[in-house]
């Protein structure tokens, strides 16, 4: 039997990001569609509002945000980006592959009076003019499985950072891919490897607000492991100055949290530009 979540074969990086760009578009509707779009809409309305967890909002105060230029790589819809900007800092600029993802962060930039900039690009060919433009780099959640080539997306962060500049990523742990969505047993019971190497097909779409399928386009998922990312950052020049593992869930797996065999669901990563 033909395994559903196999690429087709030949599946090129270019096709892989094609594919994910046109999922990323269809989704856009459905976020736009959901009370939780009203909702952000409502509350960048409010002077100083921001939708960053504690732990982010910890670890950016002790970076500085005030007055840096930050990108927002794989901005989505901004949120994250109006947030820092409502923390005080500078110039921000938001990149992203999904037009219609971007229009919803010009959306929310407008209710919140804010002035960012957007640009949409494959993340990988974010135009030279940008080169050493950033003090911060910032990517959160649900960004790197999306990079089916993980060092070419490191020196990309590494690009557009100043020298010195530093990233700041706060992302899923990637032990998560070994779990079935929606899974409710506990311990959860793993259905996949933690070192799969095929990009992992998915069609049943993106609206991970409201958690209901819809008849998809394909999208393709990169599993990355823990050494991956690790030596994606510091191959491209990068030192790591702050490396946790947490167990607090930043997707959608909140009934992981609080287990007495607890998995770790989360990390957040700063790394220097330069040594
Ligand atoms: C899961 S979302 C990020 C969510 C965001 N951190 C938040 O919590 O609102 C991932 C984003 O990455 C973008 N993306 C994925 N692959 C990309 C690529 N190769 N180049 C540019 N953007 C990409 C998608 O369009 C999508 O907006």
């Amino acid at each position: 039997m033909t395994d559903p979540t196999q690429p087709p074969a030949g599946l090129t990086d270019d096709g892989l990001r094609a594919a994910n760009q046109a999922g990323w578009n269809e989704a856009a509707e459905h976020h736009r569609a959901h009370p939780q779009f009203a909702e952000l809409l409502a509350n960048f309305a409010r002077p100083g509002f921001s939708c960053l967890d504690e732990v982010a909002t910890t670890r950016l105060k002790m970076l500085g945000v005030s007055g840096q230029s930050v990108a927002q790589l794989c901005c989505n819809n901004a949120r994250e980006l109006l947030s820092i900007r409502n923390m005080g800092a500078g110039r921000c600029v938001g990149f992203d592959f999904s037009q219609a993802f971007l229009d919803q962060g010009r959306e929310l930039a407008a209710a919140a009076g804010q002035d960012l900039e957007f640009v949409q690009t494959e993340i990988t060919a974010i135009p030279p003019g940008y080169d050493e433009n950033f003090d911060l780099a910032v990517m959160t959640i649900g960004v790197l499985g999306w990079m089916p080539d993980l060092s070419a997306f490191f020196a990309t962060v590494a690009r557009v950072l100043k020298p010195g500049g530093r990233m700041f990523l706060y992302e899923d742990h990637p032990i998560l891919n070994m779990y079935p969505d929606g899974e409710q047993s506990m311990p959860p019971q793993p259905d996949e490897s933690y070192f799969r190497s095929a990009p992992y097909r998915e069609d049943s779409g993106l609206d991970y607000w409201s958690g209901k399928s819809y008849d998809a386009q394909p999208v393709y998922w990169t599993f990355h492991k823990m050494s991956d990312i690790i030596m994606g950052v510091v191959g491209n020049g990068f030192r790591i100055e702050d490396f946790e593992e947490l167990p607090l869930d930043i997707g959608n797996r909140p009934t992981f949290e609080n287990q007495p065999e607890q998995l770790p669901l989360s990390y957040i990563l700063i790394a220097r530009k330069g040594n």
